[in-house]
């Protein structure tokens, strides 16, 4: 692997310029700086938590409910713990880590995860000692925080003033997010032994922060500031700075408060907005802050993983980092669905691929994934690559398609209903051949309306998660989305028109 490098650079320096073109989609050329990347481990079955480890060691966890440790140079992997309460599916199991700050002399390690009472899922806070190369005592912290197939956030991290930071989604009950007594769409904030810190917003309660939906990333960054990135609905993927006491706004609010009805409930409710909100969505995952000079173009930003957008983001921040002044994407489709990352004091950045949850994309995963992929600089010293061989634009992005349906149904419902409309058994519903898209066009309208989260049943396969909103869409949108799929997939019934979707959205029921 060395050698390879080393070959690299050889040539990178030698011949910059005409080496550019021939850098493939797994390196990033920066201005400076050629970033290359190589597979430390393969064949892992979703890695949803890497974090550096006071050892140098790589310590993640699987969904499925395995803790290891890793050598990032030899990629040889020790697993440290089986976790046997687990319960594991779609989107939960086994999810946030973290490490005691000082855990060369405190050898603690603090796991969340679902686990099943009865027919009732919820998820709990761990607590493991670490020993002789196994993790021992489980003590648990928190339990009881209701859990669903979904929704189940969640990150745990330690303040610099050691305290546990740990996210909630808001399990597929919306307005729990709301209410300050639930645990559901919160960030909570406890002391390192699981008791309550006696500054909480309210007393006894570990809740800290509500209005969150589903927040799959939390960092600090410069001065103690506490990020957060956190799934929006069909709309608004966030990234929020966490303060005490505040209301983030979900499910009243979504993303920036600009909508009439947004508006007004933000004056009332004094809710605080995203740093950044993005529509299409992206699915936002893990975030790592970066501050080595080893990447100097990516110093000072937070470095985001998505899952639906399969690639990493570099959001720059301002120097109080309280602004996020751009966001360039990298790696877009390359390996996949990305679900978290951590930044070794060198500065090279290990990342982790999410191609065998519950939602694969199109060609994945592949036979050797998951994987965890090494991101590190390969410095170059003569001569300054052409802007316009920057690879750091996005691919798939560039070609719209012409046909205005097509690219409404490409950014807001290919992800969950898949490209031929085929869906996913059990959890997204066919498109093709269905009755329901058939059938009646009221029908049809008031669900990309309003959504539809009752169960339901097609082709004889019961259905039960959410359909998201797409009342933000314009209803020329709507009805041209609409279309598209009532004359594809095997569908023949055609057209509904711009007045429909409006005699449907002005009827308000
Ligand atoms: C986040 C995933 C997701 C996205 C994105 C999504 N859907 Fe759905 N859709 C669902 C789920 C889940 C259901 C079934 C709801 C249930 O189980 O209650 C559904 C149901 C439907 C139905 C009703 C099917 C039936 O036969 O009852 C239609 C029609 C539909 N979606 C169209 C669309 C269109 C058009 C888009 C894009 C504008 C879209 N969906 C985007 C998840 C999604």
């Amino acid at each position: 692997m060395k050698r390879c490098i080393l070959f690299q650079l050889f040539f990178i320096s030698m011949f910059t310029g005409i080496f550019v073109q021939h850098i493939d989609a797994q390196n990033i050329l920066l201005d400076s700086t050629v970033i290359s990347s190589r597979t430390i481990i393969s064949k892992l079955d979703v890695p949803w938590e890497l974090i550096w480890g006071a050892d140098n060691k790589i310590w993640f966890t699987e969904q499925r409910g395995t803790i290891s440790r890793l050598d990032p140079v030899t990629g040889q992997r020790k697993i440290l713990l089986q976790v046997n309460d687990v319960y594991k599916k779609k989107s939960y199991g086994l999810l946030g880590m973290a490490m005691h700050p000082d855990f060369v002399h405190t050898p603690y390690l603090y796991i969340d995860y679902t686990y099943l009472v009865d027919t009732l899922i919820f998820s709990k806070l761990v607590r493991y000692t670490y020993e002789n190369d196994s993790l021992i005592h489980p003590m648990v912290l928190l339990s009881g925080i209701p859990g669903n197939t979904y929704h189940n956030g969640c990150r745990v991290v330690i303040t610099p003033d050691r305290k546990i930071m740990m996210s909630t989604g808001d399990a597929g009950v919306m307005k729990n997010a709301q209410d300050v007594h639930s645990l559901s769409g919160k960030i909570l904030r406890l002391n390192l032994d699981g008791s309550v810190p006696a500054d909480n917003p309210i007393p006894g309660s570990p809740v800290w922060s509500w209005g969150h939906r589903n927040p799959e990333g939390l960092v600090f960054g410069p001065n103690g500031v506490l990020y957060s990135s956190e799934h929006g609905d069909a709309s608004d993927d966030e990234i929020n700075i966490i303060k005490k006491a505040n209301n983030y706004g979900w499910p009243d609010v979504e993303g920036y408060c600009d909508r009439p009805e947004e508006k007004s409930f933000c004056k009332e409710n004094h809710i605080t907005e995203p740093l950044k909100a993005w529509t299409p969505t992206i699915a936002p995952a893990g975030i790592d802050y970066y501050q080595s000079t080893s990447i100097p173009e990516w110093g000072n930003a937070i470095l985001l993983t998505t899952l639906k957008g399969s690639a990493l983001h570099v959001l720059k921040l301002n120097h109080t980092g309280t602004a996020i002044l751009s966001d360039q994407k990298y790696l877009a489709n390359v390996f996949g669905r990305l679900r978290d990352l951590c930044i070794s004091p060198a500065g090279d950045i290990y990342i982790s691929t999410s191609n065998r949850d519950w939602n694969p994309g199109e060609g994945f995963p592949k036979a050797d994934d998951d994987k965890i992929i090494c991101l590190h600089a390969v410095k170059i010293n003569h001569g300054k690559p052409a802007a316009a061989k920057r690879n750091d634009q996005p691919i798939a992005e560039s070609k719209q398609p012409s046909d205005p349906g097509l690219q409404i149904y490409t950014t807001y419902c290919a992800s969950c209903h898949k490209k031929n409309g085929t869906g996913m058994l059990s959890v997204f519903p066919p498109l093709n051949n269905s009755s329901f898209v058939n059938g009646e066009k009221d029908r049809l309208i008031h669900i990309l309306l309003h959504g539809l989260s009752n169960p339901t049943e097609v082709n004889g396969v019961k259905y039960n998660q959410q359909m998201p909103s797409f009342k933000f869409l314009a209803d020329k949108d709507i009805a041209s989305v609409l279309t598209y799929i009532r004359s594809h997939f095997d569908n023949h019934t055609g057209a509904i028109d711009t007045k429909q979707v409006s005699a449907v959205r002005a009827a308000k029921h």
